[in-house]
């Protein structure tokens, strides 16, 4: 069980290297001259290979923690941080599925928000792992 631990925690770093560099190569690429094709282009491969990346972190960290919570540890689905830990974790794919879009609507050159507002955007994910993490080791409630 240790060994797919790990692997959950191993993968969970994947995903958020991910959900904290996408959004931050979103701000510079609404910053750039949009008559730039070729930067354009750079930046939409690095959105592209990124989110595979992405994909992949968020796929095995849900599928070795569903091991986890199914074969070795079924009890812990009864209690409140588990509960809520599963709510965020909801939470943070809705966000991944948001940078999916995201990527599509610059690949189509159909962005329309600030780099500003990209900034702000970055930040959303450190609250959920904060959140999670905080609930998984702390477990401040039953
Ligand atoms: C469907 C998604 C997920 C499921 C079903 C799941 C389930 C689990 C389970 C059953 C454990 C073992 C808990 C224990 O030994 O007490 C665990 C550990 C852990 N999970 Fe998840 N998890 C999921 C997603 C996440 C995410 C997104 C994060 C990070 C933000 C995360 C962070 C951790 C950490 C850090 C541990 C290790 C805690 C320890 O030291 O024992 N998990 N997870």
């Amino acid at each position: 069980m240790l060994w797919i631990k790990s692997l959950h925690v191993i993968f969970m770093v994947t995903w958020f290297a991910g959900l904290f560099y996408l959004p931050r190569v979103f701000v510079y690429h609404a910053m750039s001259d949009q008559n730039n094709a070729a930067q354009m282009d750079t930046f939409k491969v690095m959105e592209r290979k990124l989110l595979a990346i992405t994909n992949l972190g968020a796929l095995l960290t849900i599928i070795f923690g569903t091991l986890l919570l199914i074969v070795w540890l079924p009890s812990l689905i009864f209690l409140t941080w588990m509960q809520l830990k599963l709510v965020l974790v909801l939470g943070l794919f809705g966000y991944h599925l948001y940078c999916a879009k995201l990527v599509r609507i610059f690949r189509d050159d159909r962005n329309t928000h600030s780099h500003v507002w990209y900034r702000w955007f970055n930040e959303i994910p450190v609250a959920f792992l904060a959140g999670i993490v905080i609930l998984v080791i702390v477990r401040p409630l039953n």
